[in-house]
């Protein structure tokens, strides 16, 4: 949620600022703003409702505002409506301070009132505003430096943040502090940057700074120190990242989202290969002995979303090949139950992003209650892979488009070689087993890569549905946990309404939805399971739904059911959700597309959720 950025260096500021932001738009659009300043003058503002390119024309390009220290922000709302008076930079009121701010400071209210009674009026609804006029009340007060200032503010400011802060006095500084909201620091010769996140600097460096919960940093050009709460100066490596600058770019798609669907093959087979060791599953690379696998009572797999939606296809995997019990679990959920957890479990959080709010929490929860961890995050060096016990990073690159596709293909991965691992370890797979299913995981690259050349008929099927009101997915086992996934796809991405239904359950009440023409998609992987779902889909059928059926390519009598069948290559069941999905994923892709929506961007999404 909201993206963040600044920079400090020999260069003009604004256009480095706005084109950093653009690389952060997926983490919310609805307005932007910049803070610059030269030594010299004084801070320039300028803020614009709705996208970045608002801004950046009223700007023209940042051409039209002069200065090599700025500041920069695109909002995701939590506190108060999208407006320019709510966009960040949000300031103190003779502009001795001046801030943007990712997070949410849960206490807002309580300091407003203070900082009311003490002279301060508030002219925005943010709890933004807020937090930079606590720092300028104590700036003040204590005629203290920028240090002491945020430290103390830091102190009584509850809940999370990334603070970018400039202070008037200290015109060749950028200041910062955090505490659980996601921000880097690069620096490269006598430039600094700062950013939420890795996409957005990776143009200009790649020698980047994680700075932790309750630090603050003092930015100059080029270099950066960093203090815990009492002022000590604390020690920070520099970490280069390896991810390639074009990744986070286009590359002659329309979308990142169709990019990165076509990027799906890689990400699977890199993210297989970089846990094989001659040819077997190697766990102990990432701290996992097969000991400590054995041993492992029951998993319990925590994650938001699509990662929630991967973590619903690893049970039915993990329990089938290796007898170990699964619950899958909604982070924001998870951290408010009082999970009774196995001390010889292991908590599995699955996260893309591994910084979302809610999961990093769930984690926090699981490492109390003294249960191993377990982290599958795809952005090295993200909160939740700092913190976890073990990390299995999923080698997806960075992914743009809000709606997931390449992050989530990985991570079923990171859910099957953990399947297959513990049920080796345990003695449920023998090793002939094992292999023919190692050798399985190896073969899907190519056959996603061989579903992604039959696109256009599913182009023709989206347009055919793409004025319906309700769509409904079917499918048991694995197929059903697939649904989920199709489901949330083709809803978060085209604002057609959509559910995913165990194909048995429908007809306890949904299939009263069901009129004449309503889409009806069964997922038909499954052999034993194909007869029941099609005679699911049939009951739809019955009462006017139209039907597709996605199914493997042989069974070609689902045409006899469904009016539109689309086939993915035969594979080994418990693996073949990662074929099912990119037929759903194509169809979401498509179906927004023949709407007219922006699909990288869709309304009310971020990309990470870095609020309760
Ligand atoms: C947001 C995104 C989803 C994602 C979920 C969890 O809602 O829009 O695509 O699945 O967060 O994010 P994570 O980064 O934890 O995987």
């Amino acid at each position: 949620m909201c993206g963040i950025v600044g920079y400090i260096g020999d260069r003009q500021a604004a256009p480095i600022l706005l084109d950093s932001l653009s690389k952060l738009e997926y983490r919310g659009y609805d307005s932007a703003g910049i803070a610059i300043r030269n030594a010299e003058e004084d801070v320039q503002v300028l803020k614009a409702k709705g996208r970045l390119n608002i801004l950046a024309e009223k700007t023209d390009g940042g051409k039209a505002v002069t200065g090599t220290i700025g500041i920069g922000h695109t909002r995701w709302a939590t506190h108060g409506e999208p407006s320019e008076n709510n966009a960040h930079p949000h300031t103190a009121d003779d502009r001795t301070v001046v801030g943007v701010h990712n997070g949410i400071i849960e206490n807002y209210q309580k300091l407003k009132e203070k900082l009311t009674k003490r002279g301060y009026s508030f002219y925005s609804q943010t709890d933004t505003e807020a937090a930079v006029k606590l720092v300028d009340y104590y700036y003040r007060k204590y005629n203290c430096g920028p240090k002491d200032a945020i430290s103390k503010a830091m102190v009584r400011i509850r809940g999370s943040y990334a603070l970018v802060l400039m202070f008037n006095d200290y015109p060749d500084e950028i200041w910062v502090a955090r505490k659980d909201s996601p921000m880097i620091i690069g620096t490269i010769k006598n430039e600094t940057f700062i950013a939420s996140d890795v996409p957005a600097i990776l143009k200009y460096t790649r020698n980047v700074y994680y700075i932790d919960n309750l630090e603050l940093a003092r930015l100059t050009a080029g270099k950066a120190e960093f203090y815990n709460l009492d002022g000590d100066i604390t020690d920070k490596e520099l970490t280069e990242i390896t991810w390639d600058a074009e990744a986070a770019e286009k590359g002659g798609f329309e979308h990142f989202m169709m990019k990165e669907i076509y990027e799906q093959p890689k990400a699977v087979g890199d993210t297989l290969n970089s846990m094989l060791t001659d040819g077997k599953i190697d766990f102990g690379k990432i701290g996992l002995s097969d000991d400590i696998i054995k041993n492992i009572s029951q998993i319990y797999i925590v994650a938001c979303g699509s990662a929630w939606h991967a973590g619903m296809v690893s049970q039915y995997v993990i329990e089938e090949l290796s007898g170990t019990p699964v619950r899958v679990e909604l982070a924001s959920e998870f951290r408010y139950r009082k999970p009774i957890l196995d001390r010889n479990g292991l908590v599995v959080v699955i996260s893309q992003s591994g910084e979302t709010a809610d999961s990093l929490a769930a984690l926090r929860e699981a490492k109390e209650k003294g249960i191993r961890t377990l982290a599958v995050v795809n952005v090295v060096g993200s909160s939740i892979a700092r913190e976890a016990d073990n990390v299995f990073y999923t080698l997806a690159g960075p992914e743009i488009s809000v709606a997931t596709t390449k992050a989530y293909s990985a991570q079923l991965i990171a859910g099957y070689c953990l399947a297959l691992q513990l049920g080796f370890s345990k003695g449920v797979l023998g090793e002939p087993e094992y292999m023919r299913m190692i050798a399985e995981l190896q073969a899907l690259p190519d056959k996603i890569e061989k579903i992604l050349q039959d696109k256009e008929r599913l182009q023709w099927f989206a347009s055919k549905i793409s004025n319906k009101k309700d769509v409904f997915f079917v499918g048991r086992g694995i197929d059903y946990a697939v649904s989920l996934e199709g489901s949330l796809k083709m809803k978060e991405i085209s604002y057609v309404h959509s559910e995913a239904y165990a194909a048995g359950e429908l007809k306890h009440g949904t299939i009263s939805l069901i009129e004449d023409g309503t889409p009806v998609i069964g997922i038909l992987t499954q052999g034993g399971l194909y007869e029941k779902t099609v005679s699911n889909m049939a009951e739809c059928k019955a009462r006017g739904a139209y039907l597709c059926g996605v199914t493997t390519y042989g069974n070609y009598e689902t045409e006899e059911t469904a009016d539109f069948v689309t086939y993915v290559p035969k594979a080994d069941e418990h693996f073949i959700g990662s074929l099912a999905v990119i037929p759903l994923q194509l169809l979401g892709y498509y179906l927004s597309v023949s709407r007219g929506l922006d699909v990288d961007k869709p309304r009310n999404l971020a990309k990470s959720v870095t609020v309760e």
